[in-house]
């Protein structure tokens, strides 16, 4: 790793209108989103079912080149690896709590061609991430219980990402639950430089500014970390 990190903003379609998936995803992107969050939940690892890589197959039939990240929500993320990486993802970010061997499944996501992040739950403490860091390319930190969206940022987490830009300053931190303009400065200040963001954006009536604002709000606050 090497390098500074940049800003990116990547919209969770979670509560966007799903019979409208490729519409209302070209239209995020249309208003600056640099890459999609594709929440996958299994209704087992969290209370709460969405898609999987059928329909994540047929969004990327529709939409060719944006970067997408499935956040995969679900027990076994080894079992999902193929799949998605056939259906056109990017990223597969995988929560390292149900996993028994972290490192062989880092190791088969970059096998399928895809770039590996870790998740961590609100209650799973941030120094865990020591033993893989040199096997991903992204942490994220979760501002919410992982399950739904809509639900209310957690500021305590912001320990657990200024913790993360302190230690690897070039590395992918993002952050997932709750973040909108109201919370976007604790993030950007934390060191926070992907910011994944639903609700704040799908309801908003004028989606490119509140992208606008977040990315600007980060780029700021990278520039005060690297000139520490
Ligand atoms: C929660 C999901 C999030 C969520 C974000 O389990 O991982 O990606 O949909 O939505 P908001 O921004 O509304 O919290
Ligand atoms: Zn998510």
């Amino acid at each position: 790793m090497s390098g500074k990190v940049k800003a990116k903003i990547g919209p969770s379609i979670l509560n966007a209108d799903l019979s409208q998936l490729s519409d209302e995803s070209q239209r995020l992107l249309d208003c600056g989103a640099d890459y999609l969050h594709l929440d996958v939940m299994d209704g087992h690892f969290v209370p709460n079912l969405s898609f999987g890589h059928p329909l994540v197959k047929c969004l990327r039939a529709k939409i060719k080149d944006a970067f997408f990240e499935t956040h995969m929500m679900v027990s076994k993320p080894q079992q999902w690896i193929t799949p998605m990486a056939d259906a056109g993802v990017n990223q597969y970010t995988f929560h390292i709590e149900p996993v028994d061997d972290v490192p062989t499944v880092c190791r088969k996501v970059k096998e399928a061609g895809m770039k590996v992040g870790i998740a961590l739950k609100p209650g799973t403490p941030v120094e865990v991430v020591t033993e893989y860091i040199d096997k991903v390319d992204m942490v994220l930190v979760m501002t919410v219980e992982p399950g739904f969206g809509g639900q209310k940022f957690m500021e305590s987490m912001m320990n657990k990402v200024s913790w993360l830009r302190e230690n690897y300053p070039a590395m992918d931190i993002e952050v997932d639950g709750g973040v909108g303009p109201s919370t976007i400065h604790c993030c950007a200040k934390a060191g926070a430089n992907m910011i994944v963001s639903g609700t704040a954006v799908i309801n908003s009536s004028n989606p490119a500014n509140v992208i606008k604002e977040m990315k600007d709000s980060v780029n700021e606050a990278l520039g005060f970390w690297y000139l520490k």
